[in-house]
């Protein structure tokens, strides 16, 4: 699978705009997700290793492995299927808004490959919340499924706390997490959420909800995440890991990171595109803000460790700052299909040498 891709896929896929290569790809898996013996044929080309030893449990759930795919390349729920056959333990879906919206106008992807980074201005391009129910609901998935929720670009954000709640209240019960984006660059003022006051009250809301839900249902509410940006100061990221930590009923975890805005992250300067980076250059900071959160709260709080994971190595570097759970999307976009077995056959290995038991042994041991 691996050189198949970079022989024959990827150079052609660079030649293309990257929104349009995005679009062949997801296409593809899209059509492989509905296809009759299309997730069994990916499986089988993918080959990637299933073991107890790389199972986490967690946030109510039983993860097959500690790898995700981060919210944002499978917006709309297209081929959640075709994506956890390649390997992935689970699938972030979204950012979903309430209505449907286009995002931002075009050109709004760029790849930088000489950093193994993109720089993206989406800003939510999404078909709303009742067209991502209608492609979850009454499906069962061999991994999990995460739902990110969003704002649309119009809601003012006085009112931002009604759009997230219209979104948990749709996609609940289709959703194993439920994570809170107050973190995209590329929604203005969004990032204003998480000021100490403003996410309190949103996360008590949506906490309220999601257990009014869970009496609704007769089930357990939904384990209730929140995405932080890399741009935060150390000692914020450590305050807010210990306020979501100390809310009643609030949040159960935190995702950490989502782009980043700071420029000086970039080897050379960007010639103006707008917008946040992700990939490579964001590994040290993600990393140190993992540890970091983890430290204030990893009693209390699940840590997804997301920016910059490309190899077994960075994977096991996140897990070892104190992520439970990782994720990754630009190297998915460089390496390709065959990256999430790659990652797990290192990570088996990695185990096997050091004699452990279960990746969750290696779970805050550098923090
Ligand atoms: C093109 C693109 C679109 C993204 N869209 C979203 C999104 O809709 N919601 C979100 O929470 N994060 C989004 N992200 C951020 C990723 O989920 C992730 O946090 C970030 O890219 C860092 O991981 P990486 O270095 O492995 O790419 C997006 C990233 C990229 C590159």
């Amino acid at each position: 699978m691996t050189g198949w891709y970079e022989r024959a896929i990827y150079p052609a896929l660079v030649r293309l705009d990257p929104e349009r290569a995005h679009w062949l790809a997801l296409r593809g898996l899209s059509a492989l997700d509905r296809l009759p013996g299309g997730q069994w044929l990916l499986r089988q080309l993918c080959d990637s290793p299933v073991d107890d030893r790389l199972a986490v449990d967690c946030l109510g759930r039983r993860f097959p492995n500690p790898l995700g795919l981060a919210a944002g390349f499978d917006k709309d729920a297209e081929a959640v299927g075709a994506l956890l056959a390649l390997g992935f333990g689970f699938v972030e879906v979204g950012t979903v808004t309430p209505r449907p919206q286009p995002g931002n106008p075009r050109p709004r992807l760029w790849r930088l490959p000489g950093e193994r980074a993109l720089v993206n201005a989406l800003g939510f391009p999404s078909t709303g919340m009742a067209a991502v129910r209608a492609r979850l609901a009454g499906r069962q998935f061999p991994g999990v499924v995460g739902i990110n929720l969003g704002k649309n670009r119009e809601t003012p954000l006085e009112r931002a706390a009604e759009d997230y709640l219209a979104v948990l209240a749709t996609l609940w019960d289709v959703a194993d997490y439920l994570v809170v984006n107050v973190s995209s660059p590329n929604t203005p003022g969004l990032r204003e959420l998480q000021a100490r006051s403003a996410l309190v009250e949103l996360l008590r809301a949506l906490g309220e909800e999601n257990r009014r839900l869970a009496r609704l249902h007769r089930l357990r509410p939904r384990p209730l995440l929140v995405k932080l940006a890399p741009d935060l100061d150390i000692a914020d990221a450590g305050h807010m890991a210990s306020d979501a930590a100390a809310l009643e009923g609030g949040a159960d975890g935190l995702v950490v990171a989502n782009t980043s805005t700071d420029r000086s992250l970039l080897c050379r300067p960007l010639p103006g595109f707008p917008g946040g980076i992700s990939g490579r250059p964001l590994r040290a900071r993600a990393t140190a803000l993992t540890r970091e959160a983890y430290r204030r709260a990893g009693g209390h709080l699940v840590i997804v460790g997301v920016g910059g994971i490309s190899s077994a190595e960075d994977a096991i570097e996140r897990l070892r700052a104190g992520a439970s759970l990782v994720q990754l999307y630009t190297a998915f976009v460089y390496e390709g299909p065959g990256l999430p077995a790659r990652i797990l056959r290192g990570l088996l290995a990695y185990l096997e040498r050091e004699g452990l038991r279960s990746v969750e042994q290696l779970v805050g041991v550098d923090a």
